[in-house]
């Protein structure tokens, strides 16, 4: 059974609300070992269930010297399995098994050196730099108040910095080891292989999580669930509903049916290249409703940002409940949901995400649904789901575009959507796009777009007056999008794309660049 085989070695994440925690379960899975994140408060018998090769406690926002402040489920220390802990996950270690964390006064945030004393299994063949007395130091990233100050019995300590004595303990014999540096971030130059000293060597994890292995097992997983049945998938064109309809597609040829709708909230000529894409380079069977005026007619005078998403989620899907319908031996409805949607939507059981927006193809899904749901990429992360369509041979270019929300245009134009809004918004979005192509800038930023401002703003062009519209440049820096920085691009860059704009799109006055960085922004503005 290829299900079993690739699930066979598995990490367990008790997350304690570490900014930190999805990188780090992006790290153990790229090292090859498939790995979950569970809320500290997880059952024994969930983790039971779950049979973890190792655990890791994650860090946290919280004071570990607070009375209140959550703890790992005690089980585990004496389940046999291997623990790490980091940072906040560290501290809670020393303190269920006997220690001491005290509050020291002392922030230690940014990069520190560790002296390492001594070598064992975790810091194994790693190092930075060497010192004449033989001992050798580590180049890391902290961010911690909290210190250790009393190793439980049976601890040794090998590594300290100058303000943190015990900044490495390990209990070699019972397989529990603490950092209080993060391992997870690249500041820390050894990180990456230290976790997979924990999980190769400590946990003795096998690398079966590999995209060979996952496409397999995934398409035997849809091969079972899918029976004869027949698919009806939305494409957006957007990585995921594209790795999405090819993993469907090789499990089950052409019962697969893909729907695009063209929803006139697109971006410049993205219909024609999503149409070609699929009908002409993959073979898929692509149906194309042009939906344009549907759409407008339903967004007049709503201005209203989670009305919007909710309107335009619903005719998606009253158009795929329609367009199904045609074909009546279709049961199934395929989305490109993925495991941080499913964590930003709060539906989660681990999360405890407060709901910030309802992402249309996670929430947005009426009860009397009549399709059910197939999502094969649910477990999955965005690099992983890019990796996968990178072994599957889909085009370079598809793979590596900037995300782009489902309602599109919709919420990147504030207050009422009008058509006479989308066209100016394409237009200048694609000058932007096209300079950051032409700069190399495209593939360096995470996502960069325009947004229409619905404000009029005075200008003067020639010798006449204009009163007209302003565009924001929304462009950030992120690796996982759930945290962002707005992109430090050169004036040079900025002052050419705006002068671009403002030439060549008729009706704007003003272009604008957007400095904020989420949180508290999010990226989108709606
Ligand atoms: P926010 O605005 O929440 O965006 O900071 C985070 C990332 O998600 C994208 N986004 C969406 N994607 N449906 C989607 O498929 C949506 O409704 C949606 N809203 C935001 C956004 O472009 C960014 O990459």
């Amino acid at each position: 059974m290829i299900r079993k085989y690739i699930y066979k070695y598995r990490i367990l994440i008790l997350d304690f609300g570490s900014q930190y925690t999805q990188l780090l379960a992006r790290r153990i899975r790229k090292i090859g070992v498939y790995c979950e994140i569970f809320s500290w408060h997880a059952s024994e018998k969930n983790i039971r269930a779950f049979q973890p090769n190792g655990i890791i406690l994650s860090g946290g926002p919280e004071s570990s010297t607070s009375a209140n402040s959550p703890r790992a489920p005690q089980y585990i220390f004496n389940s046999g399995i291997p623990i790490l802990g980091i940072c906040y996950g560290m501290q809670i270690m020393a303190i269920q098994l006997g220690g001491k964390v005290e509050n020291t006064n002392h922030r230690e945030f940014g990069h520190a050196k560790i002296i390492v004393h001594s070598t064992n299994s975790l810091i194994e063949s790693i190092n930075d730099t060497f010192k004449k007395n033989k001992n050798f130091t580590l180049d890391v990233w902290m961010s911690h108040c909290d210190n250790v100050t009393e190793m439980p019995s049976d601890f040794i300590v090998i590594g300290s910095t100058e303000h943190c004595p015990i900044a490495i303990m390990i209990n070699e014999k019972k397989h529990f080891y603490g950092v209080q540096f993060h391992p997870e971030v690249t500041h820390t130059h050894q990180g990456i292989k230290l976790l997979e000293n924990f999980v190769k060597n400590i946990c003795k994890c096998e690398m079966l999580w590999t995209s060979v292995n996952i496409i397999d097992d995934t398409i035997y997983k849809l091969r079972e669930i899918l029976g004869n049945d027949t698919v009806i998938l939305g494409l957006s064109g957007g990585v995921d509903s594209l790795v999405t309809a090819s993993l469907i597609h090789r499990a089950i040829g052409d019962r697969l049916k893909c729907v695009f709708v063209d929803n006139g909230l697109l971006r410049l000529n993205e219909t024609k290249e999503i149409v070609n894409m699929f009908s002409c380079c993959l073979k898929f069977n692509v149906i194309h409703i042009k939906a344009e005026q549907l759409f407008l007619n339903a967004l007049v005078k709503v201005y209203e940002p989670e009305e919007k998403r909710k309107i335009i989620g619903r005719i998606f899907v009253e158009i795929f409940e329609e367009e199904a319908s045609k074909f009546n031996e279709v049961k199934w409805l395929a989305q490109g949901t993925i495991y941080p949607d499913i964590i930003e939507s709060g539906i989660s059981s681990m999360s405890q995400a407060h709901i910030i927006k309802s992402h249309h193809n996670v929430g947005g899904l009426p009860k009397e649904m009549k399709l059910r749901i197939v999502e094969p990429l649910k477990e999955f992360f965005k690099d992983e789901v890019r990796n996968i369509g990178v072994t599957l041979g889909l085009p370079h270019t598809a793979l590596y575009r900037h995300p782009f929300p489902g309602p599109g245009l919709g919420v990147r134009i504030l207050g009422e959507v009008k058509k006479e809004y989308c066209d100016l918004l394409r237009h200048a979005d694609a000058i932007l796009i096209e300079e950051l192509h032409k700069n190399q800038l495209y593939n360096k930023v995470s996502q960069a777009f325009t947004v229409f401002l619905p404000i009029r703003s005075v200008s003067i062009m020639g010798d006449g007056r204009k009163y007209d519209w302003v565009i924001a440049l929304r462009i950030i820096e992120t690796t996982d999008f759930m945290t962002a920085k707005w992109a430090n691009l050169t004036y040079e860059f900025l002052s050419n794309v705006s002068t671009r704009i403002l030439n060549e799109v008729q009706g704007i006055s003003r272009v604008v660049y957007d400095i904020s960085n989420k949180p508290p922004a999010t990226i989108e503005w709606e």
